[in-house]
């Protein structure tokens, strides 16, 4: 693979922002460049000084004056949901019932689980998301073709085949011996393939028996290095019903806590409705509570109390929860995830937001050495960033004063328009897709 620099504003994050304009927690180059050698990052830093590490004869892709960034993280999304985005007029249990359960079911047609998947890593590319972790659907073969999409791309993904045994349509449901084999079976074949991760991924305690919890204990126990992802304290109904079923457990995180579910690999999504005890229990195992502002609001499930979690030593991640959420952009969850922490009286500073997104999100998938930032050996998974990109930006910019002024009117205003390239693994993307296209146009 032949070297290139990558030219332009370079922003890329070292630790968490502590405050407004905590200018220790980033890196920033004016004039800045990326050097890209065999899909990795060999340094980044002022044009002047990176170029002379490279070949005089180099391709440079000049992206001046945009902005260059690690490409964005979503921890919590939903491949089958990708055409449920906006059902209309329903809380959680009703949505999944109505809408969900029955738009899940179309993915035991593998060649309706490969289209949808092409779609659904060409809309997250378009957004800037390098890197997503998904649920797919209760079908071995939806695993497959979520897979197999980000394989084709070079994505690094994390995934896995929702366990659910009870609490949904015949169609959707499995056994816990056939959760456990099939789940074996996927990690057998794509955990560690490639860029490939597995996700155990028992879909919420209203949806599997305690056998089939038993056997997701099992599965975490043989396999340490995979994730888990489960949903937990969304909805105050789903609270009710998820601890009715389980009387012994002293709360819904306890149900999860008490199948060894929890720990620093473990993703769970929402996290709204939480006492101190549940957040601390997080806090001690390491698992990680994952904030879905377009979601929650979406779904009128209540507001992520980001705080909380911080002063109880909890690790929190930022998603999309696409397809209750209603957008693939990271930017524009980021600006729900600001209006959503005003309504607590919180601030997200627009240095966190983009931390967040970036290294924040590779700190709590643990992948901060190979992704989320543009620092010497991590992988070429990187977004340009146009704030120009509509005219009300370009408008809005001629004010701007200030690089953590930009940032707000990114995350405020942006969405899909602002990416003017993502790489994946030092390769770009849209152009590619461009050519592509134009290649099948010429041949028509
Ligand atoms: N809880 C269990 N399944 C789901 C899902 O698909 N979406 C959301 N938002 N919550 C869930
Ligand atoms: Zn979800």
């Amino acid at each position: 693979m032949t070297d290139i620099l990558i030219r332009g504003r370079v922003l890329t994050f070292i630790s968490e922002p502590q405050g407004i304009d905590d200018d220790a927690s980033y890196r920033y180059f004016e004039d800045g460049a990326v050097l890209v050698r065999g899909g990795k990052i060999v340094t980044s830093g002022v044009y002047a000084d990176v170029r002379k590490l490279a070949a005089a004869d180099i391709k440079v892709e000049d992206h001046r004056p945009n902005l260059i960034l690690p490409g964005f993280i979503d921890t919590h999304l939903h491949f089958p949901q990708t055409q449920a985005i906006a059902s209309y007029g329903a809380q959680l249990l009703e949505w999944l019932n109505t809408y969900i359960f029955v738009e899940e079911q179309k993915f035991a047609r593998p060649a309706h689980a490969a289209e949808v998947a092409g779609r659904f890593m060409d809309e997250l590319l378009s957004n800037g998301t390098t890197t997503a972790v998904a649920y797919c659907s209760v079908h071995p073969e939806s695993v497959d073709a979520y897979f197999s999409a980000a394989e084709q791309r070079g994505m690094g993904v994390i995934g896995g085949k929702v366990m659910m045994d009870r609490n949904a349509p015949e169609a959707l449901r499995d056994t816990p011996e056939r959760g456990y084999d099939e789940t074996k079976r996927l990690i057998e074949k794509w955990h560690g393939r490639g860029r490939a991760r597995y996700a155990i991924s028992p879909r919420f305690a209203i949806t599997s028996t305690p056998e089939q919890m038993e056997m997701s204990k099992a599965l975490v126990s043989e396999h340490p290095d995979c994730y888990v992802q489960t949903h937990l304290s969304e909805n105050l109904d789903e609270i009710a019903f998820a601890t009715s079923l389980y009387p012994a457990a002293k709360d819904y995180t306890d149900i999860y806590a008490r199948y060894g579910l929890l720990n620093e690999r473990t993703l769970l999504g929402h996290c709204i409705h939480m006492s101190d005890r549940e957040i601390s229990v997080l806090a001690e195992s390491g698992a990680v509570g994952v904030f879905c502002p377009t979601s929650n609001l979406f779904l009128g499930s209540g507001l992520f109390d980001s705080a909380r979690f911080d002063r109880l030593g909890a690790c929190w991640s930022v998603a999309t929860d696409v397809g209750a959420g209603t957008s693939f952009s990271m930017l524009e969850t980021m600006d729900e995830a600001y209006k959503v922490l005003h309504l607590r009286g919180q601030r997200l500073t627009p240095l966190n937001s983009f931390y967040r997104m970036t290294r924040g999100n590779a700190v709590a998938l643990g992948l901060e050495q190979e992704i989320g930032s543009l620092e010497p050996g991590v992988t070429a998974d990187i977004v340009i960033l146009d704030s120009r990109a509509k005219p009300a930006m370009e408008y809005r910019m001629r004010t701007a004063r200030s690089l953590i002024e930009e940032l707000f009117i990114l995350q405020t205003m942006g969405d899909d328009r602002c990416i003017a390239e993502v790489y994946v693994a030092g390769k770009a993307m849209k152009k590619a897709r461009r050519a592509m296209a134009d290649r099948q146009l010429e041949t028509a």
